[in-house]
């Protein structure tokens, strides 16, 4: 009896540790030198606890093309998580949910540049817009709405 107690006692222990400490998801960000919504975008994602690896590069457009984001559905930067595509200024807590889900889908895409995205800030201005999942077929669907 006393070590079973034992024993659950130090399962919740490991259990917590686990939570303390979940991994820091490791996104690659594929962006222009030159872009400035891009560097608020990484800093927002930072702030929500992913690690970032910035690739400055003038081709963004290789990695859309690569990683199966559909022309219009484009923003100005990609970045590639757990084999799925980040495309423009998707927030945070979609990128947790896509990890959580673990959809059958090529990634996410925040097409354009929407007013009042993360990294889009303009004071109190908020532009509604979608981001979509987009299917292992290049067809896609709302993931949400803001
Ligand atoms: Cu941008
Ligand atoms: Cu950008």
């Amino acid at each position: 009896m006393k070590s079973l107690i034992v024993r659950s006692m130090l399962l919740a222990v490991m259990a917590q540790t686990t939570w303390a400490a979940p991994p820091a998801p490791v996104i690659d960000v594929y962006k222009s030198p030159t872009c400035g919504c891009c560097g608020k975008w990484i800093d927002h994602l930072e702030t929500n606890g992913f690690t970032v690896r910035a690739h400055d590069t003038a081709d963004v457009a290789q990695h859309k093309r690569r990683l199966g984001i559909p022309p219009g559905y484009a923003s100005c930067h990609t970045a590639e998580l757990a084999g799925y595509a980040i495309e423009g200024h998707v927030p945070a807590r979609d990128i947790k949910r896509l990890l959580q889900e673990k959809p059958q889908a090529r990634g996410l895409a925040a097409p354009g540049m929407p007013t009042g995205s993360p990294g889009m800030e303009q004071g109190a201005r908020k532009d509604p817009y979608a981001v979509l999942l987009v299917n292992p077929n290049g067809s896609a669907r709302t993931f949400s709405r803001y």
